[in-house]
């Protein structure tokens, strides 16, 4: 038991077996944890900058949890799996398949319909993806990471900057606020969030 988790406002913390699934033994604080996934994360964000994607390749089970297992899949060998275990957040863990599907679905008619401007659709589709909360962990970075895939792909735009631009210290409570909002139908902040 060598690794203590210290956790964020707003963050899932691990069951014991899905800590046991630390793949890098020497990792010994949530620094050294933290720098790891960081670098999994960059080469993903890499092979993402190298493909061109369809929303039918995009919006699917197989491409949520290919990107998971590329950003984590060095680190912890539950990486791409959805979770065994329910949270304190997200839907029951046998219902993430059939949430997975109704959103893309919604997703897709909102995409053919048009039926909110570019930026409005990904990010409804990133606020949805993390409330339902496919993985043991990582479903924050996860998200924001398919909402700047979709976002390029899908849209031909930048990707989002979320809250890096400010110079504001408390670039967290402001996006755990917007998500808040967001709980509550409200988008506004959280699309102004994402730009900031
Ligand atoms: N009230 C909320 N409504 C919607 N999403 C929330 C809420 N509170 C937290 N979240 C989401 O859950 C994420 C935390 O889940 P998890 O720990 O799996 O992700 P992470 O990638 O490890 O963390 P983070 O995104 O914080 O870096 C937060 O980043 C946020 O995106
Ligand atoms: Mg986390």
């Amino acid at each position: 038991m060598g690794l203590v988790f210290n956790y964020l406002p707003g963050q899932t913390p691990l069951d014991e077996d899905e800590k046991n699934g630390l793949k890098i033994q020497t990792i010994l604080v949530q620094s050294e944890l933290d720098e790891f996934e960081q670098k999994n994360i960059e080469q993903a964000i890499l092979w993402t900058l190298t493909k061109k994607l369809s929303s039918v390749q995009l919006l699917t089970e197989s491409f949520v949890k290919k990107l998971h297992k590329l950003m984590f899949g060095e680190v912890w060998d539950w990486a791409g799996s959805f979770r065994r275990t329910n949270k304190n957040i997200g839907v029951d863990k046998w219902n993430i398949p059939t949430e997975l599907q109704k959103m893309f679905d919604d997703v897709l008619f909102w995409v053919e319909q048009e039926s909110f401007e570019a930026d409005e659709i990904v990010i409804r589709f990133k606020h949805r993806l993390v409330c339902i909360h496919c993985f043991p962990n990582g479903n924050g970075r996860h998200s924001r990471l398919m909402a700047d895939v979709l976002v390029q792909n899908l849209f031909g735009r930048e990707v989002f900057s979320w809250g890096r631009r400010t110079a504001s210290s408390d670039v967290r409570s402001k996006y755990i606020n917007s998500l808040r909002q967001a709980d509550c139908n409200d988008f506004k902040s959280l699309i102004e969030f994402a730009r900031s």
